[in-house]
């Protein structure tokens, strides 16, 4: 764990409307999941430069599993070998990868990868990219409980640990594209106080500049954490002349 990270935001990505953007082409839902991992190489090329420490990307749900089997088979195709041939490419980076979520449902040899791309990539230190595959909040809030009655201790930030697996910070944005305006189980304990920005970009059309969009739209609002707005702006202030703290208040 690279405390760099946590003094940087965390930006959590629903990477939605993939297969509605090949239909609207006349292209199969396959295609536009091979687009949308073009997008999500633009998105971690652009993160770092804008102040982005930690990316959470969603590119599978535990109710994803639903979905024919044939889409399912390409999606994990999909990851398999994207892992594969970009791993080397994310070491050049500085990108220290992370797969969230349950692994004993994948398949072996993309369980295999992931081990490889963890391990090849601990040492990055630019951006931590968490990608959240067979994810469900709601499973791993679930799980973290289930250690909290086995004796661990009971406070927030170590329930933050349990649930997140590791120490980060909590979500400070969501975006989700394609127009849906929804969370659908993802990092829900983390967003508590998480700004959310929609927009109406299907997944593969997202660019860098569409993360600057949401980043400024975020730079707009106040975050006020239960306070009054003059509270609020005071301690924006004094932000400014304190070191950063590890953990969003
Ligand atoms: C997001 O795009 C990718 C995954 C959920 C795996 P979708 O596949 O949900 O695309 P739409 O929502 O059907 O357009
Ligand atoms: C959420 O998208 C999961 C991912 C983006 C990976 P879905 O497209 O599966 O969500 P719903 O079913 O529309 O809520
Ligand atoms: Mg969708």
């Amino acid at each position: 764990m690279q405390t760099s990270f946590l003094s940087k935001l965390h930006v959590g990505v629903i990477m939605d409307g993939n297969g509605r953007w090949a239909t609207q082409q006349g292209l199969p839902r396959g295609l536009g999941h091979e687009a949308g991992v073009d997008a999500t190489r633009r998105v971690m090329e652009a993160a770092p430069g804008m102040g982005v420490g930690t990316l959470t990307l969603f590119a599978f749900s535990s109710d994803n599993w639903r979905r024919p089997d044939e889409e399912v088979a390409t999606l994990m195709h999909l990851l398999e070998i994207y892992l594969r041939s970009e791993t080397h490419q994310l070491v050049e980076k500085g990108i220290r990868l992370n797969l969230i979520g349950r692994r004993d449902r994948l398949p072996p040899g993309l369980r295999e990868e992931i081990d490889r791309a963890e391990a090849m990539t601990a040492a990055g230190d630019r951006l931590h990219v968490r990608l959240a595959v067979d994810y469900s909040a709601r499973d791993a809030i679930l799980a973290a409980a289930a250690r909290i009655s086995a004796g661990e201790d009971l406070t927030r930030p170590g329930f933050s640990r349990l649930v997140s697996g590791d120490i980060v910070r909590d979500v400070d944005l969501v975006i989700r594209t394609s127009g849906e305006q929804r969370l659908s189980d993802f990092m829900l304990w983390e967003s508590a106080y998480a700004e959310l920005f929609f927009t109406q970009r299907m997944w593969p059309d997202f660019t860098g500049e569409d993360l600057a969009e949401a980043l400024a739209a975020f730079g707009g609002r106040q975050r006020r954490f239960g306070t009054t707005p003059s509270q609020a702006a005071l301690k924006v202030a004094a932000a400014h002349t304190m070191p950063a703290q590890p953990v969003a208040a």
